[in-house]
């Protein structure tokens, strides 16, 4: 994939602010702080397009972002955050689960986790969410820098057993900081949006 136009086209909460229906979206879900904006920006060349933050909780709004006119990436809010009230967590939840649930345009959720950590519940129910809705069940497993090839490995198996992920092949080590496979992630992008 050549990026030639990345933009965020808006920040939405309520349904009536999504963009209009009919180009595809990939969805990008996983706790918070795990690296979802990272993510949207080393795929897209940009340092802080997708606003990123040490805190955990930054992506609070559903925000979609342009590609090429092509196809649109959806940074959710992360979930499992601790330090807002129950009800703020609530209405993130609904804000979430709404639009997973009534988008035409969502062609793929793809589930990120961090690959020092074995998968928690929300992240098992999230896939498994993922799943029955007949998406690819891409998982990327990211910060990947912080760990050696060998110990990678050894939690991709982690990752596998616990989320029951079908292929190993599903389950891309990444590192927004050292990009690594930004290239294989472009590669089953492109499968799932057919370009
Ligand atoms: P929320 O918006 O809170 O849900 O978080 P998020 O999932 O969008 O995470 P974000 O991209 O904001 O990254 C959270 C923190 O992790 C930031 O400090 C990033 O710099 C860091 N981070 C993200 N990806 C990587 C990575 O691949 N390697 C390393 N070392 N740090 C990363
Ligand atoms: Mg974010």
């Amino acid at each position: 994939m050549l990026v030639k136009k990345a933009e965020i086209i808006i920040t939405a909460v309520k349904e009536e602010q999504y963009p209009p229906e009919g180009v595809p979206e990939i969805a990008l879900a996983g706790r918070s702080n795990v690296g979802k904006s990272s993510l949207i920006n080393t795929l897209i060349n940009r340092k802080n397009l997708a606003r990123t933050s040490g805190q955990p909780g930054k992506t609070q709004t559903l925000n979609f972002y342009n590609i090429n006119d092509e196809f649109r990436f959806v940074d959710l809010p992360g979930y499992g955050y601790a330090r807002v009230s129950r009800k703020e967590r609530e209405k993130w939840a609904e804000m979430i689960n709404r639009y997973l649930t009534k988008r035409q345009s969502l062609r793929e959720v793809v589930l990120l986790v961090d690959i020092r950590h074995s998968p928690g519940e929300h992240d098992k129910m999230m896939y498994d969410w993922i799943k029955s809705i007949g998406c690819t069940g891409i998982v990327i497993a990211t910060k990947a820098d912080k760990l050696s090839k060998n110990q990678q490995a050894k939690q991709v198996s982690v990752i596998l057993r616990e989320l029951g992920v079908e292929d190993r092949s599903l389950i891309i080590p990444f590192s927004a900081t050292k990009k690594q496979n930004k290239d294989k992630v472009w590669q089953l992008f492109d499968e799932v949006l057919e370009i």
